[in-house]
């Protein structure tokens, strides 16, 4: 059960003392200016959305001059709202009323939903405000408020959870009053029940909030699930001799494209495809680093190389040690190299003060 009566009596008698009722397509029930003026609010924004309706109702005062225009008189007049796809359902639409409804738009939700580019919740829309149906609107807004009220999880998008709130916005419905409870939702989504930061000390809802009750308002709706990022794992190789390490440039496209990094690969195919060999390989610990859409773990083997030759493979630099991090690497490179040279000269000191202890010992 639903406390529907109060839910619709909040919302009306706020929209009709604190609502808007000024906007350039309230006070008609012209269905062609209600129609143009949900078309053009799908998807955009009010203040954006005043000027050009002035525009394109000063250009095609109704459907007959819509429908007599050709498509790219009118794309000019929407050019700069986007969603392009919407101006060119608009003209169809037209021309589809004008040819087989006498230029007279269907005057119920049903009939208006078989037009281009009227969905079930634009439908209702025009349907309440240019007839007075009892029909349920349900656009991004009014899923916010009614996720909040009712605190239901799941993100709207998902089939279970858009049907939910569809069966809600019907079960809502008021008996008389239809525009102002369309109206009074869409205000309170786009003015009170914000995305982030609602206003609830002036929500009219605010007393059966379940959202408000349980302090989840930054919560709901649940966010679009994320999909898992990908983890990957590479092998790089830091190939020594001596003071120098070894660092290869990327190829000009992909991950880390042009910067020079260890050889990436398998240690016996980075050792057979540079011509070397190595005295001794030893696995350093690995450094995870994290993109965009995916997880790295750099798993570093450290190879001291025997008798590197002066010039390296083309597209390869030998590089001293104690520059390498600072040789126009990639930052998680960077890392794993400085802590790489970090714990070698900690293992040098360390070795060093044993090699004077002992010579002190033996004195
Ligand atoms: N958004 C969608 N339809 C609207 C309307 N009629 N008034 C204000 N904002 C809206």
């Amino acid at each position: 059960m639903t406390d529907s009566p109060s839910f619709a009596d909040h919302l009306v008698a706020w929209q009709k003392t604190a609502g808007r009722h000024d906007l350039p397509w309230q006070n008609t029930r012209d269905p062609y200016r209600v129609w143009l003026s949900e078309i053009m609010l799908q998807q955009t924004q009010v203040t954006t959305v005043i000027p050009y309706y002035q525009r394109f109702l000063a250009r095609f005062p109704d459907i007959q001059a819509l429908a007599a225009a050709p498509v790219e008189t009118v794309m000019e007049h929407w050019a700069g709202l986007g969603y392009y796809a919407r101006a060119r359902n608009l003209h169809r639409c037209a021309r589809e009323v004008v040819a087989h409804h006498s230029g007279r738009f269907p005057a119920s939700a049903a009939g208006l939903e078989e037009l281009p580019g009227i969905g079930r919740s634009t439908a209702a829309a025009v349907a309440a405000f240019a007839f007075g149906e009892r029909a349920a609107i349900l656009d991004g807004n009014v899923k916010r408020v009614l996720c909040r009220y009712f605190a239901i999880d799941g993100f709207p998008g998902t089939a279970a959870v858009h049907r939910q709130l569809w069966q809600l916005a019907e079960s809502l419905l008021p008996q008389r009053d239809i525009e102002a409870y369309t109206q009074g939702l869409m205000d309170l989504g786009a003015g009170t029940c914000t995305r982030s930061r609602p206003a609830c000390e002036r929500c009219p809802l605010t007393a059966g909030c379940q959202a408000r009750q349980q302090g989840r308002q930054a919560t709901l709706p649940t966010a679009r699930p994320r999909p898992a990022i990908p983890e990957r794992t590479a092998t790089f190789v830091l190939l020594r001799d001596g003071a120098r390490l070894l660092l290869e440039r990327r190829p000009p496209v992909g991950l880390w494209g042009g910067l020079l990094v260890p050889p990436e690969g398998a240690v016996d195919a980075v050792l057979a495809r540079l011509g070397l060999r190595a005295r001794d390989c030893r696995s350093l610990p690995p450094l995870r680093h994290s993109f965009t859409h995916f997880r790295l773990t750099l798993e570093p083997v450290l190879c001291d190389v025997e008798a590197a030759p002066r010039l390296a493979e083309p597209g390869c630099e030998w590089v001293a040690l104690e520059q390498a991090a600072t040789a126009g690497v990639p930052t998680p490179i960077r890392k794993l190299l400085i802590s790489f040279i970090n714990q070698s000269s900690t293992r040098r000191r360390s070795a060093d003060s044993a090699v004077a202890r002992q010579a002190k010992a033996t004195k």
